[in-house]
């Protein structure tokens, strides 16, 4: 049901209110720990959430990845797995719902999404090619680099504003492309690496006429674009709600529609799937599959594996069919929007227009007092655990690494905490203990003083990173 039709009902009827399409067959339960564990706790997980024990967490807002309950249908759909080395059923179950509903031609399973973004960067990347994309994802460019590429950001300007209000902050800018092109000729650009509800600017989407713009642009210059697929779903609901002609298209078509305008699409099956491991591969050229059929059995597993169980395949099949259900889309994105209008009642910062898998604090403007340089995003996400046991991430200066030309921090524009929501996991109790947590640290944040980095790995440094309290 879309938001006017329940608005409509509500003044008809008085008030009515959404629910989620299930009921809980299974429960699993949590503690908080005291003020003292959790102290002690946080400093031997050097005030980095990544290295908290998860027994040790309340309500874990850490990321949607993996974290997903899945629906009885895909508990007994893996009771069937067919655990043959080569040619298990469930690929074949899994290559006809990722051809069904996203409809490319080829696919190839890999463990998660990351070992996709390997496939890919080294299939399509010469080194000194440039790779454009909508804001980089961490993994994604850390792959386009590692195969000699550099990462070109073209998401448009109001995307690296928390409090621009664009309803498309995803967009590719295309006169920012074209100026690559012209600088650096088509030749150099393999590919435009595009994303659907980009993590990195807050969950913001990428609407239906930009995908198709930037297909008639690329097409001129013999470019292809590959999706990150891995949140198209929520991006189909922006669309659906947000996009001219498309309130009565049901997610399912936005999603193929959107894909028919794209060459291929790597995924991490851990979140929109609805599954707790896997991603895929799917390309529609057959020399690009053919490729990366090569080497996934270097790096992953045979090409009708991929480094997941046949049980696993088949409750990523599952998990398609149950993802583009028109009311699970948009049960899921209420539901950040809940918490979201619990803290702007409130006024605490947070990115705007509330995103399709978590709500990301600004940390800028809620430490202005704390400079980039002493971690305010993650001094937050510290605050938050220390203060009710949930968490959260950091998504700022310590997410964005060194440059590694000059070995400096890169300084993100945006220097944020994600708040986010796994599916069909947690209620909305929860998310108002979430809200009043998130308050508390609010009143508190003057006191606050941020983080040292005592600690720094040299990939990706914010999995593992270990910090200190100044003073
Ligand atoms: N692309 C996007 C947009 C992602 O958010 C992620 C993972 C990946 C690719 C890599 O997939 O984890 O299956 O290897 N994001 C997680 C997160 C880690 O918490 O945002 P993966």
């Amino acid at each position: 049901m879309t938001d006017s039709k329940i608005k409509t009902m509500g003044q008809q009827f008085g008030r009515r209110s959404w629910a989620e399409p299930w009921k809980i067959k299974m429960v699993e339960p949590i503690h908080m720990l005291t003020q003292e564990e959790r102290q002690k706790a946080a400093a031997e997980a050097g005030y980095n959430t990544f290295l908290l024990r998860s027994e040790d967490v309340y309500i874990d807002l850490l990321t949607d990845s993996g974290t997903s309950a899945m629906s009885d249908r895909q508990w007994a759909g893996m009771m069937l797995g067919d655990e043959a080395y080569a040619g298990s059923r469930n690929f074949y179950h899994l290559e006809e719902a990722i051809q069904q509903y996203y409809g490319y031609k080829h696919i190839i399973p890999t463990h998660q999404g990351r070992g996709a973004e390997h496939l890919i960067s080294k299939a399509l990347i010469t080194p000194g090619d440039y790779i454009p994309g909508n804001m980089y994802f961490t993994t994604t460019r850390l792959h386009q680099e590692l195969a000699g590429g550099t990462f070109v950001d073209i998401i448009i300007d109001e995307a690296h504003n928390p409090v621009n209000r664009h309803p498309f902050k995803g967009n590719v800018d295309l006169s920012k492309i074209q100026s690559l092109i012209d600088r650096v000729g088509a030749d150099k650009i393999p590919y435009i690496s595009l994303a659907g509800t980009v993590n990195m600017a807050g969950g913001q989407p990428v609407s239906m006429a930009n995908v198709k713009a930037l297909r008639e642009l690329v097409d001129k210059h013999g470019i292809c674009i590959y999706l990150d697929a891995t949140r198209m779903i929520e991006n189909a609901f922006f669309i659906q709600e947000r996009e001219e002609g498309y309130h009565d298209k049901h997610i399912a078509e936005i999603l193929f529609e959107f894909c028919n305008y794209t060459d291929g699409a790597w995924m991490s099956a851990k979140k929109d799937n609805l599954v707790n491991i896997g991603g895929w591969l799917a390309v529609n050229d057959p020399k690009v599959a053919e490729r990366a059929r090569n080497m996934v059995v270097v790096y992953e597993g045979l090409h009708t594996y991929g480094g997941m169980a046949g049980r696993d395949m088949e409750a990523v099949a599952l998990g398609i069919k149950e993802m583009v259900q028109d009311e699970h889309a948009a049960s899921r994105v209420r539901q950040i929007r809940y918490l979201g209008k619990l803290l702007l009642d409130w006024e605490i910062p947070i990115v705007e227009p509330i995103g399709g898998h978590a709500i990301f604090l600004d940390a800028k403007r809620f430490y202005p007092h704390i400079p980039q340089d002493e971690f305010p995003a993650q001094t937050l996400a510290a605050q938050l655990y220390l203060d009710s046991g949930v968490r959260t991430m950091e998504r700022g200066i310590v997410s964005a690494g060194r440059d590694p030309e000059t070995g400096n921090h890169r300084h993100p524009a945006l220097e944020l905490t994600r708040v986010t929501i796994p599916r069909r996991v947690y209620t909305q109790a929860h998310m108002d203990v979430v809200a009043e947590s998130i308050k508390a640290v609010y009143d508190e944040r003057e006191k606050t003083k941020g983080l040292k980095m005592v600690y720094e790995p040299e990939y990706l440094r914010f999995f593992q990173a270990r910090f200190e309290l100044i003073g």
